[in-house]
C-alpha cells in the first residue's frame, strides 16, 4: 500500500527521513479491526516524530499519522480514534500511563490502511465531509477538550490563543466562536492574524502584546516564546489550558511568584477521549463549523505537506486525500 513513513530521525532536517512509498498493510491484532482511509491529515505530531521527539528510533520504520477517516470492515463511515489504551484499561484513555498515539506504537493513518482497536472508531455524520472528517482527531479534538473540558469558561468570556494560524490555533477560533466565547489570538505575522479574524476571532494581537484588558483563559501551545505573556496576561484567578510547546518547553522565566500570587491555574491537556470526539464530530456538524484547512494533496505529494509544516507557512490542517 501506499503509505508515508518514518524512516530515520534528524532534529535538523526532518524532511530527511521522510519517505512516501509502497509499505507492506499492517498486521492487525486480536480485536483491532482496519479502515481503508479515505481522507488523512497533518499534524505538528509528524513533525517531531521526524525530528526524533516522542519516537524511539528503534522503532522505526512507522507510518506516520494521527487523522484520517475512511471506511470500516463493515462498510460504514467512521473517524479514526488516535489515542490507543493499554489492553484492559477502563475510563478516560487519555490518562492512562501506557496509552500511545497511532504512529508511536503502531503504524499510523498517513496510508491507504490503518489497523486500530474495535472501539477506536466514531461514526462519521453524514453531514461532515471527508476533508472535514479527517482534521478532528488530533488538532481539533485537542482543541475541543482544552476549551470545553479543561478551561473552565462559560459563554461570554474571553479566551486568549497564542499562536493564530496552527491546526489547533484554528480550531481553538472555530470552535470557542460557535460556543458564544469571545476569542483572541497572538501571530507572529499580522496577515496570519487577519486571517483568523476573518474565521471568527475577535481580535489579533502580535506576540507579546499588551492586552485591552486581560482574559478568564489562555490556550498555550506555543510554549517557551509566548509563557510570560501568557502569565501576563490573565486575570486573577484566570486559567492557563497548555497542550503543546512548539517553540521549546524550557521559557526564560517559569513566573513562578505570579502564577501563586494571582492564583492562576495551570491545566494540561492531551488529546480526549472517545465520547470527546463522537461529541467533536456532532457539534462541528450542527454548527455549520467548516475546519479550515490550508491545503488538499493527494498522499503521494504528502512531502510538500510537511514542508510547508517545517517552514511554518501552515494556514489551518493539511488534508491528504488517499
Ligand atoms: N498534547 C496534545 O495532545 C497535542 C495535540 C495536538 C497538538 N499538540 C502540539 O501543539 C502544537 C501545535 O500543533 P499544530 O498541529 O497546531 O501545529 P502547527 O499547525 O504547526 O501550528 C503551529 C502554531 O504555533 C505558532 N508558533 C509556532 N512557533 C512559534 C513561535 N516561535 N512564536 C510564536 N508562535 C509560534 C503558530 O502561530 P503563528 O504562525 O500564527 O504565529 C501556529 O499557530 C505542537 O507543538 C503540537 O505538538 C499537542
Amino acid at each position: 500500500m501506499l503509505a508515508v513513513t518514518c524512516v530515520s530521525q534528524s532534529a535538523d532536517d526532518p524532511l530527511s527521513g521522510l519517505e512516501v512509498g509502497q509499505r507492506p498493510e499492517p498486521t492487525v491484532p486480536e480485536d483491532w479491526t482496519t479502515v481503508r482511509l479515505r481522507t488523512a491529515a497533518l499534524n505538528h505530531h509528524d513533525v517531531w516524530s521526524l525530528r526524533g521527539v516522542g519516537l524511539p528510533a528503534d522503532r522505526l520504520p512507522m507510518v506516520l499519522g494521527c487523522d484520517g477517516a475512511g471506511i470500516a470492515e463493515d462498510g460504514s463511515e467512521v473517524v479514526v480514534h488516535a489515542v490507543v489504551a493499554s489492553p484492559g484499561w477502563t475510563g478516560d484513555e487519555t490518562l492512562d500511563p501506557r496509552r500511545s498515539l497511532l504512529s508511536e506504537v503502531h503504524d499510523g493513518t498517513l496510508a491507504e490502511v490503518v489497523a486500530v482497536p474495535r472501539g477506536n472508531v466514531v461514526p462519521k455524520p453524514a453531514g461532515l465531509s471527508w476533508e472535514s472528517a479527517a482534521c478532528l482527531p488530533t488538532a481539533w479534538l485537542t482543541a475541543y477538550r482544552m476549551l470545553f473540558t479543561n478551561a473552565g469558561v462559560q459563554p461570554g468570556a474571553t479566551v486568549l490563543v497564542q499562536g493564530a494560524a496552527g491546526g489547533v490555533a484554528t480550531a481553538l477560533v472555530q470552535l470557542g466562536r460557535a460556543a458564544g466565547l469571545r476569542m483572541w489570538v497572538t501571530s507572529r505575522d499580522a496577515a496570519r492574524g487577519e486571517a483568523a479574524v476573518a474565521l471568527g476571532a475577535d481580535r489579533a494581537f502580535e506576540n507579546g502584546a499588551r492586552l485591552p484588558e486581560r482574559v478568564d483563559a489562555v490556550m498555550e501551545t506555543v510554549g517557551a516564546a509566548t509563557w510570560s505573556h501568557s502569565v501576563n496576561a490573565l486575570r486573577p484567578g484566570g486559567t492557563i489550558v497548555i497542550s503543546g510547546a512548539t517553540s521549546g518547553d524550557a521559557p526564560a522565566k517559569a513566573e513562578l511568584t505570579k502564577i501563586f500570587f494571582k492564583q492562576l491555574r495551570v491545566v494540561g491537556s492531551t488529546m480526549g477521549t472517545r465520547d470527546e470526539l463522537e461529541r467533536l464530530t456532532r457539534f462541528v456538524v450542527d454548527a455549520g463549523i467548516e475546519p479550515q484547512v490550508d491545503s488538499v494533496l493527494p498522499l503521494a505529494d504528502a512531502r510538500d505537506g510537511f514542508a510547508r509544516m517545517v517552514d511554518g507557512q501552515v494556514s489551518g490542517k493539511v488534508v491528504f486525500t488517499v
